[in-house]
């Protein structure tokens, strides 16, 4: 694991979207301090959801360290930050990079208040051709990985009297979505461990909860609706899969990194201080229907 401290302010990077749909919803530069004196690690920062969660963190007042298995993209996200930010280039799925990513933000900032743990791989399959390998990847990117951050991070929450856990989900942990199975197991996995933590943990005033977006247009859902296009032989852009994906949902409009960003900030700061072993749909009302 590499550790990035902070190398001055740069100008703020474009987030990779993939899609003229994403709009963010939120001012960049905004400061407000709903995060005030707090440190929170945001796994899958050096991209999508993860980044514009770790800018919104950091503007509202939290220290910040950006974790990802992309050194350069991760350390980007810290410059342009600033300060209240480090970075380290981490696989989520190794113990000891977890470990040592949670041990160095304890060491750079005194103390640990927020796990999000966000990292998180897509790929379209079905059943029947999925091999051992898709399968054990995912499980371990997508779920081991999870677990890996609770485990690290909880004696240090506890060491600070309490905390909040996110975990990121999807829709697919919580409803069938047809070809995604490896990836719809490993999301549901994350809802069980995330009430099971909650429930254990609750007394020592650490709560878990788990975001279960549907499809914000970012690298990885751009990924599975490129392999989802080349299966069905179809020819339909990006633009047109995203348009034909809205149109399902009752809000008509695909999600955004900020919608996400804006409920992990709300779950990490204490005005969410009664809600715990919460799995919550952020999806343009699709698990309504
Ligand atoms: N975008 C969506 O529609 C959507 C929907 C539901 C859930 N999610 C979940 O949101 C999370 C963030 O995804 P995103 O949409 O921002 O995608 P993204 O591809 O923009 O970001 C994912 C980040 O995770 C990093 N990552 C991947 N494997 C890693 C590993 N082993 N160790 C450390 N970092 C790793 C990537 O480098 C990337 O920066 C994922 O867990 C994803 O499953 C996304």
């Amino acid at each position: 694991m590499d550790l990035h401290l902070p190398s001055g302010k740069v100008d703020l990077v474009d987030q990779k979207t993939a899609s003229p749909i994403q709009k963010p919803k939120t001012e960049r530069h905004r400061m407000s301090s709903r995060l005030a004196g707090k440190v929170a690690i945001i796994t899958g920062a050096g991209s999508g959801i993860g980044r514009a969660a770790a800018e919104l963190f950091a503007a509202e007042g939290a220290r910040v360290m950006c974790a990802d298995i992309h050194a350069e993209a991760v350390r980007q996200t810290a410059n342009a930050i600033g300060a209240a930010a480090i970075s380290a280039t981490v696989d989520v799925s190794v113990p000891e990079q977890v470990e040592r990513m949670v041990l160095e933000t304890a060491s750079a900032f005194g103390r640990l208040d927020v796990m999000y743990a966000n990292a998180g791989i897509g790929e379209a399959a079905n059943v029947i051709d999925l091999t051992i390998e898709q399968w054990n990847r995912m499980i371990a990117i997508n779920l081991t990985s999870v677990w890996l951050s609770a485990k690290y991070a909880l004696p240090h929450l506890i060491k600070a009297g309490g905390g909040s856990i996110i975990n990121q989900s999807s829709s697919a942990g919580l409803i069938g979505i047809p070809g995604v199975p490896h990836y719809a197991a490993a999301k549901a996995g994350v809802i069980g461990l995330t009430r099971q933590i909650a429930a254990e943990y609750g007394p020592l005033n650490i709560r878990c909860n788990a975001i279960c977006p549907s499809a914000i247009p970012t690298p990885l859902m751009v990924t599975v609706w490129e392999k989802r296009a080349r299966d069905a032989k179809s020819t339909a852009s990006i633009p047109e899969q995203e348009v034909a994906a809205a149109a399902k949902l009752p809000l008509r409009r695909l999600g955004t990194t900020a919608d996400c960003a804006n409920l992990a900030l709300f779950l990490a700061s204490d005005e969410s201080s009664w809600i715990s072993g919460v799995a919550m749909p952020l999806d343009g009302g699709l698990t309504a229907t």
